[in-house]
């Protein structure tokens, strides 16, 4: 159909996911899950749309996301509710809300699903896109920091992606930040001259957002700024050091920098991104961090957490980008052709026997000729074809053709599961 002829598309800034990227996507969520449960992590799905005020309490009224991003809508009955713009105060929010610490703590949760952001959209950002991310609740201990920074170098382990930095920080804690934005506030001030209108604004209501600008004068203005390292309080530079410490004990490199900020405002002591070469400006696959204050702001008991989420667009991006198939795309292991004058009703009885027998089959529902059924099982990349023949079923016998090796011999119908399980083993076998 021509593109004129069209009167819906998906909304700008979302797609639909096709096979085989579809499958693609499948196959990565396989992993990821098998790597968080490796560590103990079960699986929660919590509502797309949420009051909206859990968001402006935990995301921050000063980030882009609450200030500009938010699908946010008064339903019928006049509350307001937003799309899901994260996963992470969701996830808190039911926590608290389901007493999960009395399952004992930490509580090691896990999600996967879409978010929303009404951002502009280009490559590598979209309005809806999806995260798989993990939260541990409960635990101060910093190895939970490394062990959650780890489930992302695993699974790029696991699919084989490289070209990649872990870098980390430290916000500080309510006790060390404050008086560090103070004085990243009153440097900026001396500044002002050199900042970008937007650096500005973002000096007023969170300064730590100016060392995102990517401006260059902006970061000429900020080379000598105060930076958060030296004014850590003692409990958060040693539970950053006991981090690193743990880092290294998994084996896992990765770089200090004190300007990385994070656009959401519920961090505390670590904070951390890795950031892939190559995909261009949205080149960060995977963030998180600590979040001690969170659930008190949400109205619950002090309870420190510590989480990450990934953006599966932007994994698939880098796991392309690196010329990588971890999942190539599903095969049918048969087509079930008629050759002209054999008995239809017969071709759908083997089509329905194989799969009966857990073989992927199908068969021609287009009163295709046999040339072009050849045709649609090569679309389909059948591992192999029945044809399905009069004169054969008269035998008792149908002919098998590898389309592969462009090959074929008969079979007896009596022998045609048999044969078909040791042909699909050996395929496979043999990859
Ligand atoms: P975030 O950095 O906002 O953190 O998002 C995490 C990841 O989601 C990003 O690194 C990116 O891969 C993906 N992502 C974000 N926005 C978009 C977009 N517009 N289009 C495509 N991908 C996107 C969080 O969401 C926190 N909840 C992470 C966290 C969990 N912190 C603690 N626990």
């Amino acid at each position: 159909m021509s593109d004129l002829a069209l009167k819906y598309k998906a909304p700008r800034g979302t797609s639909d996911l096709v096979y085989p990227e579809s499958e693609k996507v499948e196959g990565i969520l396989r992993v990821a899950a098998a790597e968080l449960e490796l560590r103990g992590y079960r699986r929660i799905s919590t509502p797309i749309i949420e009051n909206t005020d859990l968001f402006r309490r935990s995301i921050g009224e000063a980030t882009d996301i609450v200030a500009k991003e938010m699908y946010t809508f008064e339903d019928q009955g006049g509350e307001s509710l937003t799309l899901r713009p994260e996963g992470t105060a969701p996830v808190v929010r039911a926590y608290l809300e389901r007493s999960l610490h009395a399952r004992g703590l930490p509580q090691k949760l896990y999600y996967l699903g879409p978010m929303f952001r009404r951002e502009r959209p280009q490559a590598g950002r979209y309005r809806q896109f999806h995260q798989i991310g993990a939260e541990a609740i409960g635990s101060p201990d910093p190895f939970i920091d490394a062990e959650i920074i780890s489930i992302s170098e695993a699974l790029f382990a696991r699919l084989g992606l490289r070209g990649y930095e872990l870098v980390v920080n430290s916000v500080g804690c309510r006790e060390c930040r404050p008086s560090y934005v103070r004085m990243l506030s009153s440097f900026l001030e001396g500044v002002s001259q050199q900042l970008c209108d937007e650096c500005r604004r973002r000096s007023r209501e969170n300064p730590l957002r100016t060392f995102d600008c990517k401006k260059e004068s902006c970061r000429q203005a900020l080379e000598s700024a105060p930076a958060i390292g030296e004014q850590l309080c003692p409990a958060c530079r040693e539970h950053f050091t006991a981090t690193c410490g743990h880092l290294d004990r998994l084996g896992i490199r990765f770089r200090v920098d004190e300007r990385m900020v994070r656009g959401l405002d519920y961090y505390t002591n670590t904070t951390f991104e890795f950031q892939f070469e190559g995909l261009g400006a949205q080149n960060t696959v995977s963030g998180g961090g600590r979040y001690d204050y969170l659930a008190e702001q949400l109205g619950g008991p002090a309870t420190p957490g510590v989480g990450f989420s990934l953006g599966i667009e932007r994994l698939l991006m880098a796991v392309d980008a690196q010329g990588l198939d971890p999942f190539p795309g599903l095969r049918l292991d048969v087509f079930v052709a008629g050759a002209p004058g054999a008995d239809r009703g017969r071709v759908l009885d083997i089509m329905t026997a194989v799969r009966n027998a857990g073989i992927s089959a199908d068969s021609d529902f287009m009163e295709r000729g046999l040339k072009a059924q050849m045709k649609q099982a090569d679309r389909l990349d059948a591992r192999l074809v029945l044809i399905v023949g009069k004169d054969e079923l008269e035998r008792g016998e149908v002919t098998f053709r590898d389309l592969d090796q462009s090959r074929q011999w008969q079979v007896s119908l009596s022998m045609m599961m048999s044969e078909l399980r040791d042909f699909l083993e050996g395929v496979k076998r043999d990859g």
